[in-house]
């Protein structure tokens, strides 16, 4: 079977949450390339050839169906794959660095630069290279330079093609994405490099949706979206705090803002505090490269965005804590929802992780329930499993509890029979709604005490 009849040929490297579905969306619009998702990883790979895929994403396995084994291909071959690819992705994780200079912000790039150096070795022919993963400014070019020392006369030119898509919703946001940016060098290679990647989202993409930029703006605007969007979620979470003291509601406030066309309406729901493999990890990043520049009152600013993200996932254990007369030991808490946000088994810097381990500290026993994050919490939580309860089923998982905390945004757990809930509960019955999801003056009238984030407590104790 020759591949003469594909007129690209790409690789991705990097099986994961990035790589997988982007590239199964490019070769389901496109069956005239001949697309290749390759992964250190053997048993993702098999997944990634089965039902069973490695990760939860609303309608991925049917876009995965409608190209694998046509133009889609997973494999662990790493040499062959480059050696007959033009243009490689590369989706490698960046995680924030845990050792060494800049440790705890800057973005450890071992993976990226062994990837350099692998597609160095394997070539024969000039390629483009394509950065996927979120990179630290310069990145393109530290990686251009580690390319061009080759002795075999061949030209790589690395082009920024940062992802925007977000999870649980990255099929929708794959196939309309609300722009797709491809930064180059302004070079005549580098044009042409650009033009060549324009060519395939232009497959289903308005042109007028791609935006091209220069390489560094590209590197730029990838940490600076991630920061600006999780500015926002700590600015209305911090006024979620305030709210609780004047007795004001944060959702009423948030859609007075939310009007205003200036500020918009997306990202201000308050909740128990952003997670996910990016945001944090993205505003380190920026805050590694201002210190780096000298810009320190800039680094602090963004930095503030972090630290407001911890301060009110430790308050939500606070409010849980002094709620339940500043006593957790022995009793039984239930989380509902482990994963980092709703529709995704992730679970990477989950708000739940942290509020789990500081509910462990004050020795509660802890029931967590979610619908598709069990394994992942069961893998972050494996040094404490002698004393957590994992239980799908939510109803088991409150049985007999003393509180519920509701830490993701599942659609199930705001369908739930609450009155059959709290019959089954020890009293007084506590709801914590880390999401603001639920009805809380039904709940109330229920029977529960209710507190939800950023508006007045519901709760039957007269002098509390
Ligand atoms: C990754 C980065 O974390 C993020 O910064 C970037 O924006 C996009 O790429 P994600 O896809 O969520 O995001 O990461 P992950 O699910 O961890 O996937 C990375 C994959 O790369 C893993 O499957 C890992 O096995 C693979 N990998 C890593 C390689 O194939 N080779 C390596 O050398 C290192
Ligand atoms: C984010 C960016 O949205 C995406 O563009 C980028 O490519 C990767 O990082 P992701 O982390 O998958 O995507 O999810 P996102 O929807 O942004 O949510 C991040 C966190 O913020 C979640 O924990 C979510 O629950 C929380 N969130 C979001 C809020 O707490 N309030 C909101 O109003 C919105």
């Amino acid at each position: 079977m020759g591949s003469e009849k594909f007129t690209k040929k790409i690789l991705c490297i990097g099986a994961g949450y990035v790589g997988g579905p982007t590239m199964a969306m490019i070769a389901a619009k496109c069956p005239q390339y001949k697309v290749t998702v390759v992964d250190i990883n053997k048993e993702k790979i098999s997944a990634w050839q089965s039902d069973e895929l490695p990760i939860f994403e609303p309608g991925l396995l049917d876009v995965v169906k409608q190209a694998r084994g046509r133009n889609l291909f997973f494999s662990t071959e790493l040499e062959k794959n480059i050696e007959e690819s033009e243009i490689i992705f590369v989706s490698v994780n960046t995680p924030t660095k845990t050792f060494g200079e800049g440790a705890g912000k800057s973005a450890d790039l071992q993976y990226w630069e062994k990837c350099a150096r692998d597609i160095r070795e394997a070539s024969k022919s000039d390629k483009i290279i394509v950065e996927k993963s979120t990179l630290p400014v310069k990145t393109a070019i530290a990686m251009e330079r580690i390319l061009s020392v080759n002795e075999k006369g061949l030209h790589f030119e690395v082009v920024s093609n940062p992802e925007f898509l977000a999870e649980g919703t990255a099929i929708r946001d794959l196939e309309n994405p609300d722009r797709v940016l491809i930064g180059s060098k302004e070079t005549e290679s580098g044009l042409k490099a650009r033009e060549s990647i324009v060519e395939i989202f232009a497959n289903w993409i308005p042109r007028d949706r791609l935006i091209t930029s220069n390489l560094m703006s590209a590197e730029l605007s990838k940490l600076v979206a991630n920061s600006f969007l999780a500015q926002r979620i700590s600015s209305i979470n911090s006024i979620s705090a305030l709210c609780e003291k004047v007795d004001a509601n944060v959702t009423e406030v948030a859609k007075v803002l939310g009007m205003d066309s200036r500020i918009g309406n997306k990202f201000l729901n308050a909740s128990v505090g952003y997670g996910g493999s990016c945001f944090k990890k993205d505003i380190l990043n920026l805050v590694y490269l201002c210190e780096t520049f000298g810009l320190h009152e800039v680094a602090a600013y963004w930095e503030s965005v972090v630290k407001m993200n911890d301060y009110q996932q430790n308050r939500f254990v606070q409010t849980i804590n002094q709620a339940l007369f500043n006593t957790v030991a022995n009793k039984r808490i239930a989380l509902f929802g482990f994963a980092f946000k709703a529709n995704t088994s992730d679970t990477r810097e989950s708000p739940a992780f942290y509020v789990t381990k500081k509910l462990m500290e004050e020795k509660a026993h802890v029931v967590i329930s979610d619908p598709k994050a069990l394994n992942n919490a069961k893998i972050d939580l494996k040094n404490y499993d002698s004393i957590i309860e994992y239980e799908e089923d939510p109803y088991k998982a409150a049985d007999k509890a003393h509180a519920i905390a509701v830490l993701t945004e599942w659609n199930l757990y705001k369908e739930l029979d609450y009155e059959k809930i709290y019959k089954k509960m020890e009293r007084p019955a506590f709801i914590f709604d880390g999401r603001n999801i639920l009805d809380h003056q039904k709940l109330f009238e229920i029977g529960f005490n209710v507190y939800p984030l950023g508006k007045p407590h519901l709760i039957h104790f007269k002098d509390v």
